[in-house]
């Protein structure tokens, strides 16, 4: 069975590639390489000891799409395509909105007219807003704070709205908690171009000597140190995740799900985990909170394990001593 996987050279596309051959897919790559990397699926051809396909192409080309689609016979999409700076999307939502929606709409377009009818959509915790309840269920109301979130839940609102007129689909709806680590083997793993604003890759990149300190967004929450609390799930994890989704769309369906461990950890618990796992010092310095930040956030994974029998199985040391191996075996990246 050939898969087509849009982002697959980015951060989570890479792992879920990897994971996909490795469990005898066929892959074929679409990414326009804005934030992914060439290299990146050079190694996971490397790990897996197998090769897969790479169309250089914008999912807003819908006969690039189609060509991709028909020419290698793909039968399921893995949607991971599109911008996800938070901060970007605020000052420069336009690129967002043409991206992440416009995208999506070409995308299911092109699947449509080839007759491929079954997707995994990456959806995002952030469509749940600040939590009304925890741990997050499925069923928790769906608000957005910032355009980039309003992209994802434009598109999720997208893919109901197209089940319902066409229950022929199968459609699966992921809304990723907090995703770090990279792959064990230390080859592949996340390299943002710009300055990161998630929290593991810069303390990654203060622990190797890249940036000089950490800075805590707020360390007066109402938590057990007063720092953020969020649910880090294992990059590989997350991957095996989508093969355990894959798995479900063999027959019409439409479902959301949570991809989560169901624990949170604290900013200090994991500049702790991090300077256990590198043997360096983490400098930090406290700041006051980050507009739009929740204290508290983490997923009740139980729909997950019901529905896909899948469960995260890597804890934070796991988290951290692959964050670490990755990053202290390609200080810069791909361009090490
Ligand atoms: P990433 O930036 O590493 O990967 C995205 C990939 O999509 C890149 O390879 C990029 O080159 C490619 N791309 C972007 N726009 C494209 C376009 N128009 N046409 C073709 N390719 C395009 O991001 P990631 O962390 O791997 O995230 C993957 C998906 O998961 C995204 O949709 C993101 O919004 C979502 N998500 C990520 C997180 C996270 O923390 N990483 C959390 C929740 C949801
Ligand atoms: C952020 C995004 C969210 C996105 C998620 C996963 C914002 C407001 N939210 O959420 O939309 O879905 O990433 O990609 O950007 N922290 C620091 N110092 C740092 C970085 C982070 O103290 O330099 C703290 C934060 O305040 C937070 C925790 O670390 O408490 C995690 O932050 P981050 O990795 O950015 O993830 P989220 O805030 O969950």
């Amino acid at each position: 069975m050939t898969i087509l996987v849009t982002g697959g050279a980015g951060y989570i596309g890479s792992h879920t590639c990897l994971e996909l051959l490795t469990a005898g897919y066929d892959v074929v790559v679409f990414d326009n390489f804005l934030n992914g990397h060439e290299e990146a699926l050079r190694r996971v051809e490397k790990i897996a000891g197998r090769s897969l396909r790479v169309v250089e192409g914008d999912i807003q080309d819908k006969v690039a799409l189609v060509h991709a689609l028909r020419t290698y016979q793909c039968t399921k999409v893995i949607h991971f395509a599109g911008l996800k700076a938070v901060g970007d999307s605020v000052s420069d939502p336009l690129p967002f909105y043409k991206n992440n929606v416009f995208g999506s709409i070409t995308l299911l377009d092109a699947m449509a007219e080839c007759g491929v009818k079954s997707i995994i959509f990456s959806s995002s915790a952030t469509v749940y807003g600040d939590p009304q309840w925890l741990p997050i269920t499925e069923d928790h109301p769906l608000t957005v704070k910032n355009p980039y979130g309003r992209t994802k839940l434009m598109v999720e609102n997208i893919l109901r709205d197209l089940f319902h007129a066409d229950p022929s689909w199968s459609i699966g709806i992921l809304r990723y908690f907090n995703p770090v680590g990279a792959h064990p083997s230390g080859l592949i793993g996340e390299d943002p171009r710009n300055e990161p604003t998630n929290l593991m890759p810069y303390i990654a990149q203060v622990a190797v000597g890249l940036r000089p300190y950490l800075r805590i967004w707020g360390d007066d929450y109402p938590t057990l140190d007063g720092t953020g609390e969020r649910d880090y799930i294992h990059v590989v994890d997350l991957a095996r995740g989508h093969l355990a989704a894959l798995a479900a769309l063999g027959a019409p369906t439409l479902f959301s799900v949570n991809l989560g461990t169901g624990e949170s950890h604290s900013v200090l618990e994991m500049v702790d985990g991090l300077k256990h796992a590198s043997g360096r010092e983490i400098p930090t310095e406290r700041h006051s909170r980050r507009e739009g930040d929740a204290a508290t956030c983490y997923a009740d994974p139980s729909f997950a394990k019901s529905l896909l029998n899948w469960e995260a199985s890597l804890g934070i040391q796991e988290m951290c001593r692959d964050q670490w191996n990755w990053r202290v075996n390609n200080p810069n990246g791909y361009d090490t």
